[in-house]
């Protein structure tokens, strides 16, 4: 059989579903509208891909209204300072795309004029925009025919193929069939259709194949088994490091924070001092390592997990009667924590050591946080 024909019907299929079924999300066009020829704001589309990279979408829609009240346009976000988007990112994870996030802001006002490059090489040129992105831009903002892939689209083309081979092995393939099943018209609807298919009906568990428009051409559910699909190549188990956190409160109600080195895991962003975290257990994860000399107490631990490691910190903490000069850190109010650049693992740290840290309302004094 002539597989053209299949394939345009499926992509049909796709995008009757998606037309009554789409998600209404803040950076999107619904359907109707894009029919009138409304297109989405190339800066929401980046905005909200880059942040999806990192989390849900119910988390997603909470920090894109924060950023793009703050920084309404691509221009008004390359004029920031970048310790305001670190610590407007922070508990997003993965601190370098904020930073790259800041420098293609900048390249995108001081370079293109405030617009977005249109194609995919050209977006792929810009600091911290990798395949993913330049594709998922180009496709949704500016409608271009390229395959767009996620994690929710291998697994509806893994399934509608059946494809036996192993992620990532197997992703050139998967993307090979995403590009022959993209329409020409409309690409950008059908990459969001995938999307929506793999995060509402092709779910990993369970998926409802009864409500799915490739319920009748899908290899997997043929085979009578979707959940088999994507294979993954096993697993390696994550290594565990060890650490110390030290969390320091002075009488006046402060706690010593530092900025970590702008390179590496974390680079730049605010963190309580701390040990280097390392696989083995030695002198240099317990008080003896204390940035000062204080009444060090232990706090407990903290387990926070990294893409490439599990880390576990001892927390301690010190009431310091006076603020302890030290050259590479500052006292802050423990009531203005939340407008701090600390990423999650360093408010674990410090909720540990002061349960009421980040309550609302922060109802800290000094000596009354035991
Ligand atoms: N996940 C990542 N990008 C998405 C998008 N544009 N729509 C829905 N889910 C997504």
């Amino acid at each position: 059989m002539d597989i053209l024909p299949q394939i345009s019907s499926l992509s049909g299929e796709l995008l009757s579903w998606y037309d009554r079924h789409h998600r209404d999300l803040p950076w999107r066009i619904s359907p109707p509208m894009a029919a009138r020829g409304i297109r989405p704001d190339p800066y929401h589309i980046w905005l909200s891909e880059v942040m999806l990279q990192q989390t849900t979408v119910p988390a997603v829609k909470a920090y894109f209204a924060k950023f793009l009240k703050r920084w309404p346009t691509v221009r008004d976000l390359a004029t920031a300072p970048t310790d305001d988007v670190m610590a407007a990112w922070a508990g997003l994870g993965y601190y370098a795309r904020a930073r790259n996030l800041k420098k293609c802001a900048e390249a995108v006002a001081a370079e293109h004029g405030g617009q977005f490059p249109e194609t995919e090489d050209g977006l792929r040129a810009l600091p911290g925009i990798g395949d993913y992105t330049a594709a998922a831009v180009a496709a949704i903002a500016f409608n271009r025919q390229v395959a767009v892939m996620d994690g929710n689209v291998e697994r509806v083309i893994s399934r509608l193929y059946a494809i036996a081979t192993p992620l990532p092995a197997a992703k050139p393939l998967m993307k090979q069939k995403v590009a022959l099943l993209t329409p020409a018209d409309r690409p950008g609807d059908f990459a969001q259709a995938m999307m929506d298919l793999g995060a509402t009906i092709c779910t990993p568990k369970r998926p409802a194949c009864s409500l799915c428009p490739f319920n009748n051409a899908c290899e997997a559910l043929r085979l009578h088994d979707p959940e088999h699909f994507p294979v993954k190549a096993a697993k390696k188990e994550r290594p565990v490091r060890q650490g110390a956190a030290f969390v320091a409160v002075n009488g006046d109600g402060e706690i010593y924070l530092r900025r970590r080195i702008a390179s590496g895991l974390l680079g730049g962003m605010t963190e309580v001092p701390t040990t280097g975290w390392t696989a083995r257990i030695d002198g240099e994860t317990s008080a003896t390592a204390a940035p000062f000399p204080a009444d060090w107490q232990v706090a407990g631990t903290v387990t926070h997990v990294f893409t490439h490691f599990e880390l576990r910190l001892s927390i301690y903490r010190a009431q310091v009667a006076s603020k302890i000069a030290s050259n590479d850190g500052w006292w802050e109010p423990v009531t203005n924590l939340e407008a701090q650049a600390l990423p999650t693992v360093m408010k674990k740290a410090i909720a540990q050591a002061i349960p009421r840290a980040f309550s609302k309302a922060s109802t800290y004094i000094s000596g009354h946080n035991s």
